[in-house]
């Protein structure tokens, strides 16, 4: 039904950071990668183009993401922002929540009032949306959520979910490192771990802490020292990294629940005066496989980089296009994923964008 009169502020974040950074050596200086992480944050920050709906026959999707803490965010939202084009017939409401909750559930109520066709959300952890999807439903408004999980009574409150199998991710991370240390003949010794994990209570920290949990708990000799919140931040990922190593002298793996916390370590592995990834002192467990720690693992830096898809834009504009002729959807989405390591990464790297 066309919705007439209807005015819309569209906050298009215009301006997204492709990531390319230059080699690094073993000694890795990886401040330009901090620097262009935080450019990225300000840029999505400031740079809003506002307008209105020109034809009352665009579809109206209110997006709401949990902010831009990453270079995997960034790609992300990329993602999404290259389908829902007005080439496309589309009108994004754009809403950067900044990592509160609370801001992403006032886009919602906010994308409700405004009538719009479809909500798309990136939820930041999985409780407390109860309310506010029912609001959602109430009004008549389909919701597609993207990445992240919703952890709701009534699942009719959300049509269909797009994103990662983060468990299978934290697997693939333990059976990694399983194979690696047969390969190193270290598989009887003691091997002490440490966890940089990302957002509490997000589905990505949940199911990569259970996936890896999973493995390492068939394995008596490996020993999880601790396991430390890091945001998904670089800058998280270094102090928390500095703490660990001043507490423990014996680490032998980390495991980094995302690239931008893994460079953050690196800085402060190195300033410690120790080395990493291939017969380095510390073995280097990463997620995302943005492509500037790609060129890490090619370098020998990071031994091992699980891929975390962030180019889920097509996977929902696929949903909306299924939900606009009547044909069913499926409720659960999973987007395709690899591990990258030095013996395959070299094939991929030249097509990676972000
Ligand atoms: O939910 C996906 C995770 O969130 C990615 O691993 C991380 O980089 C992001 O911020």
């Amino acid at each position: 039904m066309l919705k007439i009169a209807r005015k819309y502020v569209f906050v298009l974040l215009s301006v997204l950071c492709v990531m390319g950074i230059g080699g690094c050596g073993m000694q890795v200086d990886l401040s330009e990668i901090e620097d262009k992480a935080e450019e990225t944050e300000t840029e999505e920050a400031e740079n809003h183009a506002i307008t209105t709906p020109t034809d009352d026959n665009m579809i109206v999707v209110g997006v709401s993401q949990v902010g831009s803490e990453s270079v995997w965010r960034s790609a992300h939202t990329d993602s999404i922002q290259n389908v829902f084009t007005k080439e496309e017939g589309y009108f994004m409401i754009f809403q950067n929540a900044r990592q509160k909750q609370e801001n992403q559930i006032k886009a919602i109520r906010s994308f409700i009032s405004q009538q719009v066709d479809y909500i798309v959300i990136s939820p930041i952890t999985e409780n407390g949306w109860d309310t506010v999807l029912q609001e959602a439903k109430d009004a008549g408004i389909p919701v597609i959520l993207t990445d992240r999980k919703v952890n709701v009574e009534d699942k009719s409150l959300y049509t269909a979910w797009v994103g990662s199998n983060f468990v299978e991710e934290g697997q693939k991370a333990g059976r990694w490192l399983e194979q690696y240390l047969v390969e190193q003949n270290k598989q009887d010794e003691q091997i002490n771990i440490v966890v940089l994990s990302g957002t509490e209570g997000s589905t990505a920290e949940m199911g990569r802490s259970a996936g890896f949990s999973y493995i390492s708990q068939t394995h008596e000799n490996w020993v999880v020292l601790e396991s430390v919140n890091a945001e998904y931040t670089t800058a998280k990922g270094k102090e928390e990294m500095s703490k660990l190593l001043k507490k423990y002298n014996d680490i032998d793996v980390v495991v980094s629940q995302n690239d931008d916390m893994t460079f953050g370590a690196l800085e402060a592995i190195n300033e410690a005066g120790m080395t990493t990834g291939v017969n380095g002192d510390i073995t280097m467990i990463s997620f995302d496989g943005v492509k500037a720690a790609l060129e890490l693992v090619e370098q020998g830096i990071i031994n091992v980089d699980v891929e975390c898809n962030p180019q889920q834009g097509k996977y929902i504009a696929r949903i909306i296009r299924r939900l606009r002729r009547g044909a069913p959807v499926e409720r659960a989405f999973y987007v395709p994923e690899m591990v990258f390591t030095q013996e395959n990464v070299s094939e991929y790297l030249g097509d990676r964008v972000y």
